[in-house]
């Protein structure tokens, strides 16, 4: 055998050798990596191909070219390695970047949503009267003459039912503009004793001004029991005002209602002036006959209260409009 082909296959080797420690040394992926091992040292691969041509060589020079390949095969197996721990180590790396908290960030800025001062005195009331042991009860805004005013005694020529003051509907019904309503629809529908805190919306043809809504909100007070007289009236309010006022002198001056007999009109002294907070009565019996209530058995008090206008008494609000101008920079204040 000629040492041509000794000197060839020692070429092949050595260009093999540069040429795959090079690629190796740059591969850029650990896929890329794998393939260069399998080009290279696989089964099928360059080394295998070069050393399957040894059969050419004299028998003496095998031994040579054997201790050169191995020598190859190691050096490649090294390269191989260290640049399988050098991208693995890499990847590590970029997905720890990847992952980085970066707790310097600014935050999303969430903003915070709050009950409305309406729905915040309203269920202030609702929580003060259930303590009390009274229950919720609700009715339609949209009602019939005879629940928003004939039920309550109040005859045809009363002036609340004056085309001023109600909002009328094509057919006959109309928007309530009370909440006293709600009486006569729980009396009709349970026995007594009844205890019920009404809250609810209310319209009103008025004129909208600084302390005037057309839409408006109110809750009503009803109690009916054997025995009830003006006195559990009065500690009733009494207690209630307490509890949402605070300590504050109050006066009850007597007024009309059609639907109570004796009428008052609450009022608070609060900073220093006389305000009139709400209207009660003793539940005048043609309303109890009206529900088939036997009045000679039963008496009742009940008692009705604007809601805005506690919001503006216990908030200094000004102008009722801007209860609901829906104004972020107003209802953010409470
Ligand atoms: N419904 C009356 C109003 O809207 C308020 C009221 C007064 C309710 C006396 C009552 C009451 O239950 O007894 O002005």
């Amino acid at each position: 055998m000629s040492t041509t082909a000794l000197g060839e296959l020692e070429a092949q080797l050595e260009t093999l050798r540069s040429e795959a420690i090079k690629a190796i040394a740059t591969a850029d992926t650990l896929e890329h990596l794998e393939e260069l091992r399998v080009n290279y040292l696989g089964k099928k691969g360059q080394l295998s191909r070069i050393l399957g041509s040894m059969g050419q060589l004299a028998a003496a020079d095998r031994p040579r070219i054997g201790a050169v390949a191995n020598e190859i095969k190691t050096a490649l197996q090294n390269s191989l390695d260290a640049r399988r721990s050098q991208l693995q180590a890499a990847q590590i790396q970029a997905r720890l970047e990847a992952e980085t908290l970066d707790v310097t960030m600014p935050g999303i800025y969430r903003p915070q949503g709050r009950i409305h001062p309406i729905n915040s005195i309203i269920d202030r009331v609702v929580d003060i009267f259930v303590g009390l042991g009274y229950t919720v009860a609700t009715g339609p805004e949209m009602e019939t003459d005879y629940y928003n005013f004939e039920a309550l005694n109040t005859p045809p020529d009363h002036p609340a039912r004056d085309m001023q003051d109600t909002f009328y509907l094509p057919d006959g019904n109309l928007m309530r503009t009370h909440t006293s309503s709600v009486q006569i629809r729980y009396m009709e529908a349970h026995e007594p004793p009844v205890r019920i805190v009404a809250p609810g919306r209310c319209c009103r043809r008025d004129t909208v001004d600084a302390t005037h809504a057309a839409v408006f909100h109110q809750i009503e007070i009803l109690a009916v029991d054997e025995g009830l007289t003006f006195t559990d009236l009065k500690g009733t309010i009494k207690e209630f005002l307490r509890q949402m006022f605070g300590e504050l002198p109050i006066r009850f001056r007597a007024s009309y209602f059609p639907f109570t007999e004796p009428s008052a009109e609450v009022d608070l002294q609060w900073q220093g002036r006389w305000l009139e907070v709400m209207g009660c009565g003793m539940v005048h019996p043609n309303v109890l006959k009206a529900v088939g209530y036997d009045s000679e058995k039963y008496t009742g008090f009940a008692a009705g209260f604007g809601v805005e206008r506690f919001a503006m008494v216990l908030h200094q609000i000004d102008d009722i409009r801007r209860v609901y101008a829906s104004d972020l920079r107003f209802l953010q204040q409470f």
